[in-house]
């Protein structure tokens, strides 16, 4: 048996302005689940599209099952056995399962499609390795978790034996999570070898068996997973000690800040998707919504800030009916906004990050100032303030000219949180805070939520990482369907407790 399924060694690949593969070595024996581990950025994805024949490395070798190649084209590499699933999936919506999976590859009998042997073949594949999808559907039905799987069931079609998926779990629910490392698990039993690209260090614990952490381009290790930790990994990735879990007094909540009343409202087909919300939150208290993604809190927090309408109820902050008021009124009441989705709501990418970190103040003093009676940007002012926040916030590289587009994701969530921060609320609406930002980062937003809270603010985060929620909550509110179905203290509230309410299984 050889030795490696896959060897690189010595890989580099120059974009004509990056370095991002930098004399990296990556090495996998045959049967292993196989973690690649790094901050965005890092050149994951780089050396597996290499891996896959998309791209040509600079220099360096490549051995499959101690075989030297050197791919052309994907067509090489999956005649060598391997199969990717891509971050974002390319499957054709109106088609059904099967046809997607035979696409370029279709089985025929005097050159008609046989579908009916297809739709066997899929269903063989799925059942072998307990995908459980139906061939017949059509693939626009389909939830992201399944589509994935029929992306799974196109690479076993064309008879992968190493199987690479590029951050598999960045579009799937804690449920569809574990569902996927079962089938994992079930390929790792039938000899496949698996490479799994994430950032997210619980998921590398719980389903590999060895690791390769890269930086900047950079190989910086590879160790079997029993052998390791979350916070050697994370020292790993960022090159630095990392705290994974903040640190955080008790609370000393005070009054109450912020109130909704028996909110009601419609998705955007018209449906209703929130229930009789009501919740509360004190000053110097940060109150969790947890809850599976898609069970109403993005529309909640849209209307809590103005950007959708409440049908019924009341919303309150600091005793000030703010229902239905516009976003800015809302912000000057005294509420702060770190959007769920930065790119369309949090930044404007091709504005500087200076302007970025100004945005919704701009046209106050002392943002303006009268020359001659005319207003005018007040620039030095804007500088200074962006100046001061890039450095507060670690904002790198710290350049205030810099677009806010070419920011990293971590840096541009540190650029809406220096911005909501930086505008002094009274209750800081914190929704998916630390989605798609590396782990130094969220070590540094975890501790300005922390931060917020001691110094009196109120913060409802909303989030649908119950690690998150867990680490930094002092009460936890759980929605399910539209519905709060619970709120709990931290000692109440176990991860099997929370996981059953928030999948309607009762409190
Ligand atoms: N096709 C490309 N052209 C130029 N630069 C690229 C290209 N693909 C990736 N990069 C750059 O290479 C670096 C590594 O990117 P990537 O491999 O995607 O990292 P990761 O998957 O670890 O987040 C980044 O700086 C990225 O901007
Ligand atoms: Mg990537």
């Amino acid at each position: 048996m050889a030795e490696y399924a896959v060897a690189m060694r010595n890989i580099t690949k120059q974009f004509p302005r990056v370095l991002a593969n930098d004399d990296v070595t990556f090495l996998v024996r045959p049967g292993e689940i196989h973690a690649l581990v790094g901050e965005n950025g890092a050149g994951k994805s780089t050396l597996m599209n290499i891996l896959y024949g998309l791209l040509r490395p600079t220099s360096g070798t490549i051995a499959i099952y101690d075989k030297p190649v050197d791919f052309q084209g994907p067509g090489d590499a999956i005649a060598n056995g391997i199969g990717m699933v891509h971050q974002h999936f390319m499957l054709i919506p109106p088609l059904t399962v099967a046809e997607n999976v035979i696409l370029g590859q279709e089985p025929s009998h005097r050159g008609i499609v046989d579908v009916t042997h297809a739709n066997k073949m899929v269903r063989d594949l799925s059942e072998q390795y307990g995908l459980k999808v139906d061939p017949t559907v059509k693939v626009e039905t389909l939830t992201v978790g399944i589509e994935q799987r029929v992306e799974i069931i196109k690479v076993l079609y064309r008879k992968a034996e190493i199987l690479i998926l590029d951050e598999p779990t960045a579009v799937l629910t804690p449920q569809e999570v574990d569902e996927l490392f079962e089938i994992l698990r079930s390929l790792q039993r039938q000899g496949k070898t698996i490479i799994i690209i994430t950032h997210k260090l619980q998921e590398v614990m719980a389903v590999s068996d060895m690791v390769t952490v890269m930086r900047r381009g950079k190989y910086v290790g590879n160790v079997a997973t029993k052998d390791t930790s979350k916070e050697e990994l994370a020292n790993m990735m960022v090159g630095r000690q990392v705290l994974l879990q903040v640190e955080r007094g008790q609370a000393k909540p005070g009054k109450e800040v912020f109130r909704a009343e028996g909110l009601h409202a419609v998705n955007n087909k018209r449906l209703p998707v929130l229930h009789d919300v009501s919740l509360s939150v004190r000053a110097g208290e940060i109150l969790g919504l947890a809850g599976v993604e898609g069970n109403g809190q993005s529309e909640l927090v849209e209307v809590l800030a103005g950007l959708r309408k409440a049908e019924k109820g009341r919303v309150y902050l600091d005793e000030q009916e703010i229902t239905n008021l516009s976003p800015r009124v809302i912000k000057e009441h005294g509420m702060g906004h770190i959007p769920e989705d930065r790119h369309r709501r949090g930044l404007i990418l091709d504005y500087s990050v200076a302007k970025n970190l100004i945005l919704g103040l701009h046209h106050r003093i002392p943002f303006v100032k009268k020359v001659l009676g005319i207003e005018v940007m007040n620039f030095p002012q804007i500088h200074q303030t962006a100046d001061k926040l890039v450095e507060e916030f670690d904002i790198r590289p710290p350049d205030r000219e810099n677009l806010a587009g070419n920011l990293s994701g971590g840096n541009q969530q540190k650029v809406v949180v220096a911005r909501e921060f930086n505008h002094n609320p009274r209750l800081l609406l914190a929704a998916q805070p630390t989605r798609g930002v590396d782990v130094g980062s969220i070590e540094f937003i975890h501790r300005r939520l922390i931060q917020a809270r001691d110094e009196g603010k109120a913060v409802l985060l909303i989030s649908a990482d119950l690690e998150e929620i867990l680490s930094l909550s002092d009460r936890i509110a759980v929605i399910y369907e539209g519905k709060i179905v619970g709120i709990l203290s931290p000692k109440e509230a176990t991860e099997e407790r929370l996981g059953l309410m928030m999948t309607g299984g009762g409190q």
